[in-house]
């Protein structure tokens, strides 16, 4: 071990250049506060919102304080070593091309949220480094962060999920008409559809759409956030989420007691506001299901997080709808390989209920990256 006196030495890297700067800032706050001193040495390191990595001053606030934001901002300039020798940061010190070796670090938890974070790219550089690292690896990271992708190997795996159509701007297709969808796939999908950019997070760039006038600046509004853009039908049902979390040891996927957000009445969608500002949603944790409903959404939800190949932790996210015939209609909606982790989360409030608590869900993590593959 690295850190002082024997204890594992933690690299908790957050911030980012996502939407999600701030919210991964208030995550990062509350992992170092839970890792225990007596174990974990933290290295707090920020990543600012132009992508400049600094070591972060320990005592910096991170939480949410009278309605302001938390930012990365300054600090001595740091950088990750890609050759497997440095295992770890090293100082940039102005002027010099290769930085003094600052520290060498066991083990990396990437507080990070959506682009840059949870898509893949830094958990490539993490590898290239050779340090161990909490979460999923480069593939189910990339994936997850894909809807389209997420729904072809959900597809693969035999899981339920909605209608859609992907659209392309292959040769500015996109650019040139955004009415780009043709009359069988409007009748196919009907309305309202949802209009998102592929690979995003927080609600950003999505649009209901309930009439086909709106069509063509919602997907104008998706293709600014992404070149890729999904049309799905709007699925009909309660929203369900589930935290999985691999077991010690084994690494095998456990599953929480799912959680139920109700949106109040009036509210269509959990749009942007309704998640982050205004107090339109309200959370039953756990769900109001029987039991069967319960065990069908955890072993959807271990599936799931087996069917990307996810490691460490995920929350998958469902609609449970009503058939015909009076039968659940499980689908799977999206899967988030690090979803918001502070202790008023989902995620941890779903294992708070589950008899884990938010040390023992960030133990459990650092532990089982440190745990040989
Ligand atoms: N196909 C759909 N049918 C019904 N509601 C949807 C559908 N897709 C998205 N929504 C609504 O929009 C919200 C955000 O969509 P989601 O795909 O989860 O985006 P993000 O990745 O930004 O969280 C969902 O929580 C849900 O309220
Ligand atoms: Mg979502």
């Amino acid at each position: 071990m690295n850190g002082q006196a024997g204890k594992v030495r933690v690299a908790v890297v957050f911030g980012g250049r996502s939407a999600e700067h701030a919210i991964s800032c208030v995550s990062a706050g509350s992992v170092m506060a839970a890792l225990d001193p007596e174990r974990y040495e933290v290295v707090p390191v920020g990543i600012a919102k132009d992508g400049r990595w600094v070591l972060a001053d320990p005592g910096q606030q991170l939480a949410i304080t009278d309605g302001a934001l938390p930012e990365v901002a300054g600090g001595t300039a740091v950088s990750l070593v890609g050759d497997p020798e440095g295992r770890g940061l090293a100082v940039l010190d102005p002027g010099q091309a290769v930085g003094r070796a600052l520290t060498e670090v066991d083990v990396v938890f990437p507080v990070l949220h959506g682009a840059y974070g949870e898509d893949g790219t830094i958990q490539g550089l993490l590898e290239m480094t050779g340090l161990p690292y909490v979460g999923s690896g480069v593939f189910a990271s990339a994936a997850s962060m894909d809807k389209e992708f997420t729904k072809k190997l959900l597809a693969a795996a035999g899981l339920p999920q909605g209608d859609h159509v992907v659209l392309r701007d292959a040769d500015g297709a996109i650019s040139a008409d955004p009415d780009v969808l043709d009359d069988a796939a409007r009748d196919r999908l009907g309305l309202p559809v949802f209009v998102k950019p592929a690979r995003a997070g927080s609600s950003i760039g999505i649009t209901r759409v309930t009439d086909w006038s709106q069509f063509p600046a919602a997907v104008a509004e998706a293709a600014a956030v992404d070149e890729k853009v999904i049309v799905e039908a709007a699925v009909p049902g309660r929203e369900i989420e589930c935290g999985v979390l691999a077991a010690r040891g084994t690494g095998l996927p456990e599953a929480s007691l799912p959680a139920e957000i109700r949106l109040r009445d009036g509210v269509d969608w959990y749009d942007f506001a309704a998640k982050y500002l205004d107090d339109a949603a309200e959370f039953d944790i756990p769900a109001d299901l029987t039991p069967e409903q319960t065990a069908a959404v955890q072993a959807a939800a271990r599936r799931a997080y087996l069917a990307l190949d996810c490691r460490g932790l995920a929350r998958v996210d469902f609609f449970l709808g009503t058939g015909e015939d009076g039968e659940d209609l499980l689908v799977i909606n999206e899967v988030n390989t690090m979803p918001g982790f502070t202790p008023i989360s989902m995620f941890a409030r779903m294992w708070a209920a589950t008899g884990v608590d938010f040390a023992e869900l960030v133990d459990r993590l650092v532990s089982g990256a440190l745990a040989p593959r």
